[in-house]
């Protein structure tokens, strides 16, 4: 045997005994390398943390305090540099807190649309918002709740329960929002399915299922290059979200490869120690809601932070990975250099012109908001995807689109304008008039609200069509003098969710139940009792129980459009009109009861301080449940009704993987990091780290610096631990880059049809691809493509999928990998999860058999 060259020899030998293996020996702290579309943003990281001071990177970890600054979080700065703190502003659907923004559709809406193109013009349209008021990271998109359960009061933030379609979302919003200069924030890692109990519920979930479904859109948002990432409020296994060894070390920043930095959730960090040797890169606000007495205001971070690093507890080189990171993904962000970004031109806390630079401390008034108008011409998308996300559920006959009618009456609360403005409920908490976003942090200011009321009025004012419009939702008997003699009855209804810090009608953040609110069904059943064209449009945050509309004779339509935003009523009454014909697709399952769904909410524990709550359901939520448990939905995932008909044929698979030169089964990934490297040498005197002679601090103001010149260091004593070792560390089989192990995204299959419109007018096809993997533990189907594929009537286009690796493999816990398991493998493409029109076997690997 030839031997080894010889440079190769002593670094195996001498770096593999050296080597921490994560997962026999604790989940070390990965560091940021670099590596995939990061290498740029790294060096450039590198070269400007080297420069900063001790106090000068803690200040970049370490948020100021709640309302200390004008953002919702804004860090320390370096004012040595002109370096400004970065500013962090909520949320997923556009600009929380401020005027002249737009109030974009909700993810769920965006999740209806199945389209690429519309997710990622919607980030982009969001991105340069953001951009424009002098925000650096946007909070969103949110991946977490996944939807685990359909009472889940955030759920809507998100697209949907499915991981593959929330993946997709995910990467194209994170792709248009950093195209725009600002740094995107996947959230919430990991496990916040549900709001009550959200800052104390441990989750208990197996290995298998968090990989195939809850972190599957987490690592498409790696890939994607996310540069940022929120820690949740709940615990996993006992550990907090925020000091999780598994989630963030192992999982996260070292299977991943996430090269970004990691941000808590509003005081979701917990210990000074335990969040910063478990991952935690950024603390958020930086202070406690309610501050205390004392030089650090009850800080976890900040000057402790500060104290932890000069007694040795927090090596040097996880701090200096903590501000490479979040410098990383400022540079991979920014076209220009660091001093070109435009400066902050609002308040969250101040709707006029003048107010406190830190309202937390009442200091520095003057002029902190500028109005500027960042809107452009975003209404225009907002009204496609409003219409574009719309689900025709129901349409009989043909009550839809509306020709002309001679008559229409709007009936519904949630079809009106609130007299008090769209913004009149505090976090759009309420359901005084129509709802277009849910509630809570997740809600942008509307710059105006069309009602489908306004819409639909202005249509028939044009087509000379009667128009009655009324509230009605408890007067029965006015609501149907209203209905009974129209052409055409639309009755509005809503089901309404959001955040736990507001309950509404007894509802805290999750819904209650899964039936409609303010009276809604009673609604429906009164005006469909005296009008046998009844149209239903619902405005609500999930599914709701439904079959008897479904069935009733006299209901000849149903539309969910969802929560729409501030086009809401014109891109309703484009798709009731058929100027846009039907194209969303329902993101999630119908259900005819709560039951239905197996998986639970946990509504209340024995011990509420410390509630424990197990996803046993494992991977079968929504529909894998529905078909696994044979529960007929009132409507599957996937379904949606068009003004056409389309027609599949000509199913085709071409493998790709003859190359292929690694098992078929598995990928291992093998090699070492390079050791922690820290960049700078840190001036350890206390007083270079107390603030500068005559320096005027204002509390509850959270600073960098130690308490005073008087504070003692005891440097510690303990011994290196897994957490603080920073000698190399092997690679995980499955990682290696961002996003995980690249092989794990090789296309090894291209499947092709062809989809014909076989009707008279224009439309927009869904086309769904779902694999069946094998096995009990598989679900029958998952969802593994899909495409929004517009044709003019008789027009034929042919549809084309590709199939990953990761696609057709499954998790292995034992070998902490991705393998293709050798089940037989099936791939049906159709309209709907159940609505399947053409099939195959997939064909086996080279060098595997299904068995
Ligand atoms: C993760 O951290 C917890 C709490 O600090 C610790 O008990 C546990 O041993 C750590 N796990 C590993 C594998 O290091
Ligand atoms: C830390 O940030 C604060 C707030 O921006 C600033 O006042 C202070 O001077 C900064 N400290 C250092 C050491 O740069
Ligand atoms: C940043 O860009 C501006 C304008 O392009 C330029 O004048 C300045 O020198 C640059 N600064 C650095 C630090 O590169
Ligand atoms: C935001 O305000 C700053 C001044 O505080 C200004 O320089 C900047 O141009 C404003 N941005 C826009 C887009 O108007
Ligand atoms: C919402 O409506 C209720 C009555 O239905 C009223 O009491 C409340 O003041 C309204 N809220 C707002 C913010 O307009
Ligand atoms: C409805 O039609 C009935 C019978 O055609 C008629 O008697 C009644 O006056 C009409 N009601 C309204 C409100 O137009
Ligand atoms: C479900 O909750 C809504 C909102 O709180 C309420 O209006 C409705 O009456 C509830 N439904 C049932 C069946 O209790
Ligand atoms: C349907 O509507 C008609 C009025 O157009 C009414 O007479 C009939 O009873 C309704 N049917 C049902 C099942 O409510
Ligand atoms: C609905 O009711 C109208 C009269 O109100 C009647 O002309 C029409 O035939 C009915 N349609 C159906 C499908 O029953
Ligand atoms: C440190 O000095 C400050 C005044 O600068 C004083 O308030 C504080 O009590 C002293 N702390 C200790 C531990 O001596
Ligand atoms: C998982 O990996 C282990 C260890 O490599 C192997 O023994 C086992 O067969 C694998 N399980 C499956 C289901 O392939
Ligand atoms: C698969 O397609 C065949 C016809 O090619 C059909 O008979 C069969 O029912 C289909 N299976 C499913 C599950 O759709």
């Amino acid at each position: 045997m030839a031997p080894l060259p010889s440079f190769l020899v002593p670094l195996l030998i001498t770096a593999a005994s050296a080597a921490i293996d994560p997962f026999t020996s604790g989940f070390p702290s990965p560091w940021a390398v670099g590596g995939l579309g990061w290498d740029e943003a790294y060096t450039k990281a590198k070269e400007f943390v080297s420069g900063l001071t001790l106090v000068e990177k803690v200040n970049l970890t370490t948020g100021t305090g709640w309302e200390a600054d004008r953002c919702v979080g804004v860090t320390g700065s370096v004012p040595r540099l002109g370096f400004r703190g970065f500013c962090l502003q909520d949320g997923p659907l556009g600009i929380r807190y401020t005027d002249h923004n737009s109030a974009f559709p909700a993810g769920i809406n965006v999740g209806a649309t199945f389209s690429r193109r519309l997710m990622r013009l919607r980030g982009e349209a969001m991105g340069s918002e953001f951009h424009d008021k002098g925000i650096d990271v946007q909070l969103g998109p949110a991946a977490g709740p996944l939807g685990r359960v359909p009472q889940g009061g955030r759920n809507w933030e998100g697209f949907s329960p499915d991981p593959y379609l929330t993946g997709v979302a995910m990467a194209e919003t994170i792709k248009g929002i950093q195209s725009k200069g600002v740094i995107a924030c996947a959230k919430h890692y990991i496990l916040n399915e549900q709001e009550h109990f959200r800052n104390s519920i441990s989750v208990k979930i197996d290995d298998r299922t968090l990989h195939e479904l809850y972190l599957w859109p987490f690592a498409d948002s790696v890939r994607a290059g996310v540069g940022s990432i929120m820690c949740s409020y709940n615990k996993i296994e006992g550990l907090y979200s925020c000091e999780n060894n598994w989630t963030t070390n192992y999982i996260l920043k070292n299977e991943l490869s996430f090269q970004g930095f990691v941000v808590s959730d509003w005081g979701a960090q917990k210990t000074t120690l335990g969040s910063a040797l478990n991952g935690l890169d950024m603390a958020m606000p930086g202070g406690p809601f309610s501050p205390t007495p004392g030089p650090y205001s009850g800080a976890i971070w900040g000057g402790l932070l500060t104290e932890a690093v000069l007694r040795g507890d927090v090596p040097q080189w996880r701090l200096d990975d903590m501000v490479v990171r979040i410098m990383a993904s400022y540079f991979k962000v920014h076209t220009g250099n660091y001093t070109t970004r435009p400066d902050i031109n609002f308040s969250s806390w101040e709707k006029k012109a003048e107010g406190y630079f830190h309202p937390s401390s009442k200091s520095s008034w003057g002029v902190v908001n500028e109005f500027v108008d960042v809107q452009r011409n975003h209404a225009a998308l907002i009204r496609e995807i409003g219409a574009k996300s719309i689900v025709l559920l129901k349409n009989s006959n043909s009550a839809l689109p509306l020709r002309k009618p001679a008559s229409v009456a709007v009936i519904g609360r949630d079809a009106q304008d609130d007299p008090l403005g769209p913004n009149a409920c505090v976090e759009r908490a309420c359901i005084n008039a129509t709802v277009a976003m849910g509630w809570g942090s997740g809600t942008a200011e509307y710059p105006y609200l069309i009602s489908p009321s306004t819409a639909l009025k202005a249509r028939a004012a044009v087509d000379g069509t009667a128009f009655t419009s009324i509230v009605g939702n408890w007067d029965l008997a006015q609501a149907q003098a209203a209905a009974r003699n129209a052409s055409v009855a639309i009755v509005f209804a809503t089901a309404h969710a959001g955040e736990d810090f507001v309950d509404v009608d007894g509802n805290k953040g999750d819904r209650n139940n899964l039936t409609l609110w303010d009276n809604g069904d009673a609604l429906i059943r009164a005006v469909a009792a005296v009008n046998n064209n009844t149209v239903v449009v619902l405005h609500t945050a999930g599914p709701v129980v439904l079959d008897y509309a479904k069935a009733h004779p006299n209901v000849t339509a149903i539309l969910w459009a969802g929560y729409p935003g501030q086009e809401s009523g014109n891109g309703l009454a484009d798709v009731l009109y058929g100027d846009v014909n039907p194209q969303g697709r329902s993101p999630f399952t119908w259900g005819k009861s709560v039951e239905d769904y197996g998986a639970e909410l946990l509504f209340t524990a024995p011990d509420p301080r410390n509630p424990t709550q197990s996803f046993d359901e494992g991977v079968f939520i929504d529909y894998r449940h529905f078909q696994k448990a044979g529960i007929a939905p009132t409507w599957e995932f996937g379904f949606g009704l068009s003004y056409t008909t389309f027609d599949y044929s000509g199913l085709k698979i071409v493998s790709h993987n003859g190359e292929d030169t690694l098992t078929p089964t598995q990928m291992i990934n093998e090699g070492l990091t390079e050791p922690a490297s820290t960049f700078g040498t840190l001036n350890r005197s206390i007083s270079a780290n107390i603030p500068p002679a005559g320096f005027n601090k204002i509390w509850p103001y959270v600073y960098p610096w130690l308490s005073g010149s008087n504070v003692t260091i005891v440097p510690s004593t303990a011994a290196v631990t897994p957490a603080t070792n920073g000698s190399e560390q092997r690679v995980l089989p499955a990682g290696g880059a961002p996003g995980g192990n690249p092989r794990l995204y090789e296309v090894m299959y291209t499947i092709t049809a062809e989809i014909k419109n076989t009707g008279t007018v224009p439309g927009t096809e869904i086309p769904q691809l779902y694999v069946q993997l094998g096995g009990e533990e598989n679900p029958w189907g998952v969802l593994r493509g899909f495409d929004d594929v517009a044709l003019a009537p008789g027009e034929t286009k042919m549809v084309k999928f590709e199939l990953t690796r990761r696609d057709i493999s499954n998790w292995n816990t034992t070998s902490q990998n991705w393998e293709i398991w050798s089940k037989p493998k099936f791939v049906f493409v159709g309209s709907s999860s159940n609505r399947i029109r053409l099939n195959a076997t997939l064909p086996a690997p080279p060098g595997m058999v299904w068995v």
